[in-house]
């Protein structure tokens, strides 16, 4: 078993007079935040949140300094709980790390028992991190539509934001789970990468003519939503009756303009989707679900790049321009 060291590395946020400041430092377990398990860091990711954190874009730290990284899976050296054992292998993902908690940019990580998910049998922590967050979110809402009865048989699911993390996991979910889907990106060149990774039919925003109508042509299924505002709206009104559609993220707009006609004549169904906000033993089954039932196959096209934490400064911008395709792994 890994002992841990006086001194190790690590990403840390801070905030100096207003201005958020990020980057390497070397740390000793005392400056960590208190918890249950501690865990050698194997992998951890970049999410649109990450991004977001790090360079300030966006207000996510509820207190400074905090390490980086809201996802993160490792081995356990050290428990106080009687669930994690040393050797067990471990994820936290959205559970505040890099929010309230430190988080998976460093080389050990110390959380809490009730952030602590079992990495399911059928995974290792890489592939847990190629999924990290955002697939956990793509998987949460695949959960949520199959509890609600979506059946392959009721049509195509449509995925916007598709060349993203969310996007791009979830259209590799809906294909080993026998879903035909349809992509809508911004990226008129990634036709082939969106092929390859499962999607039948693809969409180019620019070239979309959505329509006012209330409702428009039933020609999908249902929907996972990456990017809401009028997109969204129109995947609603483009749905079949009793199909759902899943609102999990607002890269174009957090308002939605819809009318109730999708609701009271089809039966459209919106579900939200929030990875944070589950109770720990439904986050164990979600991940349990996912390795089980729609585990990712085209991971190696999906995972565009693997960084480390020395260049995890460099990645950041990609992701609040948006031009990032699939996901980010870091190896910690
Ligand atoms: N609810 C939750 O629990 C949860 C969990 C994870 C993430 N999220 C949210 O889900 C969204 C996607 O996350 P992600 O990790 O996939 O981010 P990402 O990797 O940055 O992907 C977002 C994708 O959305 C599209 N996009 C970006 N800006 C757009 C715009 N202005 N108009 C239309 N499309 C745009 C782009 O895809 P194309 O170029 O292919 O169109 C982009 O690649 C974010 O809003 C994130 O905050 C929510």
């Amino acid at each position: 078993m890994p002992s841990i060291p006086n001194q190790f590395n690590c990403f840390r946020i801070n905030q100096e007079e207003d201005k958020v400041v990020s980057g390497l430092q070397s740390i000793s377990m005392d400056d960590v935040n208190p918890g249950e398990v501690t865990l050698k860091t194997e992998y951890s990711s970049i999410n649109y949140k990450d991004a977001l954190a790090a360079t300030g874009a966006g207000k996510i730290l509820r207190t400074f300094p905090l390490i980086g990284g809201v996802d993160v899976a490792g081995e356990v050296v050290e428990s106080d709980d009687t669930r994690f054992k040393p050797g067990d292998k471990v994820i936290a993902a959205c559970s505040g790390l890099s929010e309230t908690n430190d988080g998976g940019y460093s080389e050990y990580t110390r959380i809490s028992k009730d952030a602590a998910i079992q990495l399911p049998d059928q995974i290792d922590t890489r592939t847990a991190m190629a999924i990290g967050t955002a697939g956990f979110a793509a998987g949460l809402a695949i959960f949520k539509m199959k509890l609600n009865k979506q059946t392959p048989e009721m049509g195509p699911i449509v995925v916007t934001g598709a060349t993203g993390g969310v996007g791009s996991i979830a259209i590799d979910m809906l294909s080993s789970s026998g879903f035909e889907t349809t992509a809508i990106t911004r990226k008129k060149t990634h036709d082939e990468y969106l092929k390859s990774i499962g999607t039948t039919n693809i969409i180019c925003l620019e070239e979309m003519e959505m329509g006012e109508r209330p409702l428009e042509r039933a020609q999908f299924g249902g929907g996972i939503d990456n990017v809401g505002g009028e997109i969204l709206s129109w995947v609603l009104r483009s749905t079949v009756p009793e199909g759902n559609v899943a609102s999990i993220g607002l890269a174009a707009d957090f308002k939605l303009p819809t009318n109730v006609m999708p609701f009271i004549l089809r039966g459209v169904n919106l579900l939200g989707v929030n990875s944070t906000t589950l109770p720990n033993a439904f986050k164990q089954e979600v991940w349990e679900d996912i390795a089980s039932n729609m585990l990712p196959q085209k991971i190696s096209q999906i995972v565009t790049k693997e960084v480390t934490l020395e260049e995890l400064p460099d990645q950041f911008q990609a992701f609040l321009e948006g031009s990032v395709v699939g996901r980010v792994v870091v190896k910690v």
